[in-house]
């Protein structure tokens, strides 16, 4: 299982507690436009009990050791929700697992979720061993294709209509980072 809590230079990625309802819905509600784009579950009709339904839902997954979501707080500002992050596991026999992440709409374009993410491949490879990290990104979304290319996943081609949003099926591209890769990665960069 992964640690409760992660840090970064500006950033704390922790599990979500019951307390967490008010600012997540708060950054859902305000970045709905947004969101409902490209997540299923973002739809503009979004009630304040399906944030309650998502905290109890993440805290019985991080109980069963089966999903692990963070509410990433920056941390100059702890108590506001700037993002998600979410890793799970796809396969086991693989030893691969799949991220999902979201940034509070006021907040993109600031480098958090590349941070975060960042964050959580640390832990991914280093303490959890995956073989292999997945991403799977919407065909336009063209902001999340950055973030994949600037953590150093490889795109490894479409998957058609892999998703179902806003009643349209809709192809998505599989982004992938191997540990090997990950580790020169991280290696070039520290000898930089
Ligand atoms: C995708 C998302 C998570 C990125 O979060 P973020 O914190 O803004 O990401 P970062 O700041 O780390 O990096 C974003 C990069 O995309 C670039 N970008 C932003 N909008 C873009 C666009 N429309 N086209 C191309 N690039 C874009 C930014 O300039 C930045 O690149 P740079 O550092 O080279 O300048 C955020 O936009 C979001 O929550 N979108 C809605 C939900 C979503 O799409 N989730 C992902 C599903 S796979």
């Amino acid at each position: 299982m992964p640690r409760s809590q992660l840090e970064t230079d500006r950033l704390i990625l922790q599990r979500f507690s019951r307390r967490d309802h008010n600012t997540l819905d708060d950054a859902i509600r305000s970045s709905l436009p947004d969101l409902n784009q490209w997540l299923p579950w973002a739809r503009l009709d979004y009630e304040h009990g399906d944030t309650n339904a998502f905290i109890r839902d993440s805290l019985q997954a991080w109980k069963e050791d089966r999903a692990w979501d963070y509410s990433v707080r920056l941390k100059e500002q702890p108590d506001r929700h700037v993002a998600n992050v979410s890793m799970w596991t796809v396969s086991q026999l693989g030893k691969i697992a799949e991220f999902g992440y979201w940034v509070r709409s006021d907040e993109i374009s600031k480098g958090i979720c590349t941070e975060a993410v960042g964050r959580l491949l640390e832990e991914a490879f280093t303490s959890l061993s995956y073989h292999k990290v997945t991403l799977r990104i919407a065909i336009g979304n063209d902001a999340s294709d950055r973030v994949a290319k600037k953590l150093g996943f490889i795109r490894e081609g479409v998957l058609r209509e892999e998703l179902l949003i806003r009643g349209n099926w809709i192809d998505h591209s599989l982004w992938s980072l191997i540990d090997r890769e990950y580790r020169s990665l991280h290696r070039s960069r520290v000898q930089a």
